[in-house]
């Protein structure tokens, strides 16, 4: 333990019994040991909320919080939890998030991480996010790379950055587990200074686990170099914890700006899955 570059985790299903992720304490805790194995020393409780299956209000999340809290204060594991969630971009999002319905980073109603289908945009998602910034909440759009309509239309993405969206990609989509062509997506995006964060989205204590960050970390130093793994993995996550504006990269000279090529989406797991 401790030989990992030091990580926080800011998109993690850990609490158990509130959605896909985690459903039992026991296999919560597994996921703890885990993320502990792979340097975090913090995760952020990232529920989802408002998908059309779950809800998870913010009083629910701060509770379950607590009852892991203790339970791993108990088992000994060093590893701080946060609150948040991962809230569907729906017309609702806007005032769920500002009565606190639903959970932004850390409870500090500074940033919020947003889900979006995987295979569309849902019409008006434009009208939403500017919402939500002109209440002064940042948007942090979770794991755009996934999306299909976005993977295709970058410049869509770009637009929202350059409106002060935040973008973070999910460890194995850096790491190549979800395949070739999304670990290029993912690369192209780093190196072109568009993301901001990097972070697990675990939900099981092995496979889609907490200590794939570590793997992501390790590719984006190998990329972009030890500073930049940092920045994307604890110093902009810390930001987000203390409520203060994430940072960018600077975009990087060997960005490759060609385009992709052939209908390489077509490879994504999502789609091989849905034909
Ligand atoms: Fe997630």
């Amino acid at each position: 333990m401790g030989q990992e570059p030091a990580v926080i985790d800011v998109h993690c299903h850990i609490l158990p019994g509130l959605d896909d992720g985690a459903h039992t304490f026991e296999t919560a805790i597994d996921m703890a040991r885990a993320a502990v194995v792979g340097g975090a020393s913090g995760i952020v409780c990232t529920p989802h909320h408002l998908n059309g299956v779950y809800k998870n209000p913010g009083s629910l999340v701060l509770h379950a919080l607590a009852d892991l809290r203790q339970r791993l204060a108990d088992a000994d594991i060093p590893l701080g939890l946060f609150p948040g969630a991962e809230i569907h971009l729906v017309p609702e999002l806007p005032s769920r998030v500002l009565d606190g319905s639903a959970l932004t980073y850390n409870d500090r109603g500074k940033a919020a991480l947003v889900e979006l289908p995987k295979n569309t945009v849902p019409r008006g998602s434009e009208v939403i996010l500017g919402q939500l910034l002109r209440h002064g909440i940042t948007p942090v759009i979770a794991h755009p790379e996934r999306n299909l309509v976005l993977a295709r239309h970058p410049n869509r993405l770009a637009e929202w950055i350059d409106w002060g969206c935040k973008i973070q990609l999910t460890a194995q989509s850096c790491s190549g587990d979800f395949g070739e062509r999304l670990q290029r997506l993912s690369r192209r995006w780093l190196e072109l200074g568009w993301v901001h964060l990097v972070a697990s989205d675990a939900h099981r204590p092995t496979g889609r686990s907490p200590d794939t960050l570590s793997v992501a970390r390790a590719c984006v130093a190998e990329w972009l170099g030890e500073d930049a793994a940092t920045l994307l993995t604890l110093d902009n996550p810390r930001r987000l914890l203390e409520g203060t504006d994430l940072l960018a990269l600077p975009p990087c000279m060997r960005a490759d700006t060609t385009p992709l090529g052939g209908d390489w989406l077509r490879f994504l797991p999502w789609q091989r899955r849905a034909r």
